[in-house]
């Protein structure tokens, strides 16, 4: 069964002498100076509350998007699960894109240790399901059934921007039927540096959103609940549950406040390199991808001689991710534009072989 992850056997071989990752955003390595303002932070124990660093990034990240308050844990993960059981009682249910990565790629942590159903919509190519989907997938409030309680919504999905009207409308929708809201918003910051928005404007509608700052952002660990201060000390005595209570978290909030105020911009460079890269490789023979869904930081290859061409660039130092005919690549600040010339003159040199 092909995953995204090497196996165990293959891991150090894989990484350990490539020196262009685009495996995913989440490799990025944090800075010269990101490292010297984590050795330098004030510290204290977060779960008594007396972590400067931790308490300023929860409520610097609650302003960046507009809520009353944060609350900062280990991973995304743990922060969509929080989030959706801060919502949740047992026997609810979500509703939520068949692709997102809380359907896909969490371990079913909602229904696993919240007894929380899933509805999966499915999406297009672009993460997108409709109204009509979200108004036939809520659940009559009879005894037979479990109760629809919250909608799930993520942004970007597999790259692509989420349209702004369509999520507000999707967001109305769900109201009008009495449910909640959350965001996996790992990459929000991606959509809104693209769309030249204020991330708030991206989530005004939604009750709670998860933000991670391992992706592009470039911090080692960590993302920030928002939502209410009566959701957020909900999730807060989750995390506790969930064993993600953390002492001197402060080094890495530390880091995330550094990124919020350093990284945020840069996504653009990003975005920028990756349309570069798609450009160039367009009309490869034996190459496909659809540019339209080419909109942030990440790319979608298809090509039946996609295991020779991850092996082909492996050997010249560049590693992808790639099941079966497919590949996806990510861009990071890791990726300048000397690294994006060697990936393209890698790809370009195997079609021309
Ligand atoms: C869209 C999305 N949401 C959530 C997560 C989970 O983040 P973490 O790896 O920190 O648990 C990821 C991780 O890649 C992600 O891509």
């Amino acid at each position: 069964m092909a995953t995204h992850y090497p196996s165990a056997e293959t891991r150090s071989s894989i990484i350990n002498p490539m020196i262009i990752d685009l495996r995913s955003d989440t490799v990025t390595q944090p800075s010269d100076a990101m490292r010297q303002i984590m050795a330098d932070a004030k510290v204290g124990d977060d779960v008594y509350g007396d972590d400067p660093n931790v308490n300023a990034l929860e409520h610097e990240t609650a302003e960046l998007l507009g809520k009353q308050a944060g609350l900062f844990l280990p991973s995304g993960t743990m922060s969509n699960l929080a989030g959706v059981l801060a919502h949740c009682q047992r026997g609810e249910e979500v509703v939520v894109g068949d692709k997102y990565h809380i359907s896909c790629d969490e371990a079913a942590g909602v229904a696993v240790l919240g007894s929380v159903a899933m509805h999966t919509l499915q999406t297009d190519g672009f993460g997108r399901f409709d109204l009509e989907q979200l108004n036939a997938a809520v659940k009559p409030n009879d005894y037979h059934c479990p109760m629809t309680r919250l909608l799930c919504l993520e942004n970007t999905v597999g790259g692509c921007i989420q349209d702004q009207d369509h999520i507000d409308t999707l967001v109305d929708c769900a109201k009008s039927h009495g449910l909640a809201t959350h965001m996996d918003g790992a990459r929000l910051i991606n959509a809104a540096v693209a769309q030249n928005l204020p991330p708030a404007r991206l989530v005004q509608s939604i009750d709670t959103v998860s933000l991670c700052l391992s992706k592009g952002l470039g911090v080692p660990l960590g993302s920030v609940l928002v939502g209410s201060s009566v959701v957020i000390e909900r999730a807060r005595r989750l995390r506790k549950m969930l064993g993600g209570g953390m002492r001197q978290a402060g080094i890495i909030a530390a880091a995330g406040r550094y990124a919020l105020q350093h990284n945020m911009d840069r996504l653009a460079q990003d975005h920028k390199r990756t349309q570069k890269l798609a450009t160039a490789l367009e009309g490869l023979q034996g190459l496909h991808f659809d540019r339209a869904r080419v909109q942030t930081n990440m790319l979608f290859l298809q090509s039946p001689q996609m295991p020779d061409l991850a092996n082909y660039l492996a050997q010249r130092g560049i590693a992808i991710t790639a099941i079966g005919e497919n590949s996806r690549i990510v861009l990071h600040m890791q990726i300048d534009d000397a690294a994006l010339q060697q990936i393209t003159e890698a790809i370009q040199g195997f079609f021309h072989e």
